[in-house]
């Protein structure tokens, strides 16, 4: 079966995350063609709702039409169930990615729906939240197109849940807060399974363990504030209750330096973790101030590492975004993260990935790193 993944902003990360999530499922597959916006994987048949799990996919659509012959793509158009509502009158969207096929479905499609009496409105720019408020799948149609590939849509991710529990949890702080997405997409990239336990090193209010557990992951959350650990504390009551989750959690008030004193060697199963970066950024640093910010935030992070070779078991990941310095004179000052990662013996699973914008004034890189 060949389906079409639509990835979110950051492509590089949502491709990880797609290989992560189906090699932990024990989902086997093989990634057929990938560009900036589209992967193209051929698997067993996928259970639509598997949306809900990734933080970093928009659709999955699942291909019916592999061809660049109009012929060929006539016949599995006839093959296919096109319209599958009751309605007469409905709304179908086309996503166009580096393909010469538009115009041939647009008319295809045009001439089918005149053919069966169909009031068939096509419509443009169908980004999630609007296509799930019209529950377009069960009411309209949804095609893409990639390279020859035509697939009919089968899940879309839904922003409004993810908005509804971003606003509902009693405690956030957003100046310091990670995104529901990029805590989805972290703990899936750290493979950690159902029952294990993940921990996060500087849980501030908890979006990282909110997320694991709601996965059916044990986790364990520290931090060295107090306020960050009343609010965790306060969040995650509130998840447990409002999901009704039996998974455990601990929050210790703790600073990552002082983590073995709390956490038992070889016990932990994976890491994702959002450190510490420095104060909030409002004017870009000069060179100096960079340079300071790095040496201080390099031995926290040696320290961090040095605790976690103790505590996570053979064979298991810190997933941990790594920030970058942009200057006010236009230059980039980095941590040698690379030579911490080699001192303390992690293997690097994958090369850093970029995250955000080149715009912003903190840049972010995430690394994934195995304990072998
Ligand atoms: C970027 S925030 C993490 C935000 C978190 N991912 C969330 O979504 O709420 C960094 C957190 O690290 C905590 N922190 C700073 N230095 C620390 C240390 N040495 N040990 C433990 N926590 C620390 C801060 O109190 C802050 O809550």
């Amino acid at each position: 079966m060949l389906y079409l993944f639509v990835l979110g902003r950051d492509a590089e990360l949502s491709k990880l995350e797609i290989e992560s999530l189906l090699e932990s499922k024990g989902i086997e597959f093989t990634i057929k063609e990938d560009n900036k916006n589209v992967v193209v994987l051929d698997c067993k048949e996928l259970n639509p709702e598997i949306i809900h799990e990734f933080g970093g996919i928009i659709k999955i659509a699942k291909v019916f039409s592999n061809s660049n012959r109009i012929d060929q793509i006539e016949e599995s158009f006839e093959k296919t169930s096109i319209y599958e509502g009751t309605k007469n009158k409905m709304e179908y969207y086309i996503d166009n990615f580096n393909s010469n096929l538009l115009s041939f479905v647009e008319d295809y499609l045009k001439d089918y729906f005149k053919s069966i009496k169909l009031k068939a409105l096509y419509k443009k720019n169908g980004d999630p939240s609007k296509l799930i408020n019209k529950s377009i799948i069960e009411n309209g149609i949804n095609f893409v197109i990639f390279k020859s590939y035509i697939g009919k849509v089968i899940s879309i991710t839904n922003p409004l849940e993810l908005k509804k529990r971003d606003l509902a949890r009693p405690e956030v702080d957003y100046m310091k807060v990670i995104s529901i997405r990029l805590a989805k997409i972290l703990i899936n990239i750290c493979k950690v399974k159902k029952n294990g336990l993940l921990l996060d090193t500087f849980c501030g209010s908890g979006t990282i363990l909110q997320e694991a557990l709601l996965k059916g992951v044990n986790v364990v959350g520290l931090d060295k504030d107090e306020e960050s650990i009343s609010q965790a504390n306060k969040n995650i009551n509130w998840l447990i209750k409002e999901f009704k989750l039996n998974s455990k959690y601990e929050i210790i008030n703790l600073d990552c330096a002082r983590l073995n004193e709390k956490i038992k060697d070889n016990s932990v199963d994976g890491v994702v973790t959002e450190p510490y970066m420095g104060p909030f950024i409002r004017k870009l640093p000069n060179l100096l101030q960079a340079k300071d910010l790095v040496f201080e935030l390099s031995n926290l992070y040696d320290l961090l590492l040095g605790n976690l070779k103790k505590v996570v078991k053979k064979n298991g990941r810190v997933v941990i975004v790594i920030p970058k310095f942009r200057t006010m004179e236009n230059k980039t000052v980095f941590i040698d993260f690379r030579g911490l990662v080699d001192k303390h013996g992690f293997v690097l699973a994958t090369k850093p990935i970029s995250y955000g914008y080149k715009e912003n004034k903190l840049l972010r890189e995430i690394y994934v790193l195995d304990k072998v």
